[in-house]
């Protein structure tokens, strides 16, 4: 059976995967409300469709960050890829090269930044950093980043500390004895330990700190993770470049807001001044329209990312960003959109509860 959506790569990928390994992927914190809540609230908004406006050629272009990107369905940082496939994080690159998006790589990669970027050295990457107690280690990572071509330092904001997921506490998961996180070692660690230690976390890092990471690069700062108006305000005054609006695909702190219903919230604090992105819950082209209609400049892609690699590496990422460009399409053409630019907030309703 040919795999046609997204869906169709969730249960592929779950057949495939050991059961730790999928609950690793899938899970989230506590319940799991916020993750199930940010796809059911995508389901909430309806649209409204205009006709009659000559939509015989519809451009899915956009830029970020003043880059030209083929859609605005980019993938979110993840670590582990080496979980789903062999080549992991390689895999994924070639396939955002190859489909002209941008990918966010996480701190927690499977593969060097390096190998990452000799497997594809054309493509648009970003760079996202957990901030590590060692300052002169995330000095080291950035600036390693800078040098190989990353185009922006993505700083996650919501894992002060880890959240509580149930699944991985049940399923005993010890990311620390299967994986290498080679980012985070010396070049001659990285190809001698078997094993390592996950680095922590920094929870002491608050917004006065931002002064100092702007000091160390010309990398433009996106935070991802924010949910608030207030947050929001706060990064416009310290000079942040981009916000991704999200709650980490509820791995985090359960029963926030979904990602698409804290998006307007953001959008109007920022006044215009900073990019705003969104990630969470996007499973379907309507989804991606609705993100843009309310504000987003483009969409981050997490989970099926991985649904994509563990079923057919490479090619399997490219076919879940295809899909996904090609029913954005089709959402454009039916709803009346020739371009990016011409999704607005009229094209969507939120029907009366
Ligand atoms: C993540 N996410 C994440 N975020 C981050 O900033 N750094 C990371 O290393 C990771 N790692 C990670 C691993 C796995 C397995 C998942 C599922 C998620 C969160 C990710 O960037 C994104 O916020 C969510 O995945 C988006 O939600 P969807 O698209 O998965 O619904």
């Amino acid at each position: 059976m040919p795999l046609v959506c997204l869906a169709d790569f969730q249960a592929r990928a779950r057949e495939h995967l050991s059961k730790t390994t999928w609950d690793f992927i899938d899970g989230a914190a506590d319940d799991g409300f916020t993750r199930d809540d940010n796809i059911a609230a995508f389901k909430r908004i309806r649209l409204r469709p205009r006709f009659l406006k000559d939509v015989s050629e519809v451009d899915t272009r956009t830029t970020i960050q003043g880059m030209e990107i083929s859609a605005p369905i980019c993938i979110a940082p993840m670590g582990f890829h080496r979980l789903a496939w062999p080549d992991g994080e390689m895999s994924t690159a070639r396939a955002a090269q190859a489909t002209g998006i941008c990918y966010i790589t996480s701190t927690y990669a499977s593969c060097t930044l390096e190998d990452i970027v000799t497997a594809a050295p054309s493509g648009l990457r970003w760079f996202q950093l957990y901030v590590q107690p060692d300052r002169q280690l995330n000095k080291q990572l950035i600036q390693r980043a800078e040098s190989l071509g990353f185009k922006a330092l993505v700083i996650t904001v919501d894992v002060p500390t880890v959240g509580n997921r149930r699944h991985d506490i049940r399923n005993k998961l010890n990311l620390k004895m299967n994986l290498l996180l080679k980012d985070l070692r010396s070049p001659k660690e990285r190809d001698s330990i078997p094993h390592l230690q996950m680095t922590a976390i920094d929870p002491s890092i608050c917004w006065n700190d931002l002064s100092w990471f702007q000091s160390i690069t010309q990398l433009p700062i996106i935070l991802k993770g924010i949910l608030t108006k207030e947050d929001a305000e706060l990064a416009v005054k310290h000079n942040v470049r981009g916000i991704i609006v999200s709650n980490h695909g509820g791995r985090q702190l359960d029963e926030v807001a979904a990602s698409i219903d804290a998006l307007t919230e953001v959008v109007t604090a920022v006044q215009g001044k900073l990019e705003v992105y969104l990630d969470g819950g996007i499973r379907t082209g309507n989804d991606v329209l609705k993100a843009l209609a309310l504000g987003a400049k483009c969409v981050f892609v997490g989970r099926p990312i991985l649904w994509g690699l563990a079923c057919k590496g490479e090619h399997g990422v490219q076919e879940v960003l295809n899909i996904l460009k090609k029913e954005l399409r089709t959402s454009m053409t039916l709803t009346g959109c020739r371009s990016v630019a011409e999704i607005n907030q009229d094209l969507v309703q939120f029907p009366r509860l």
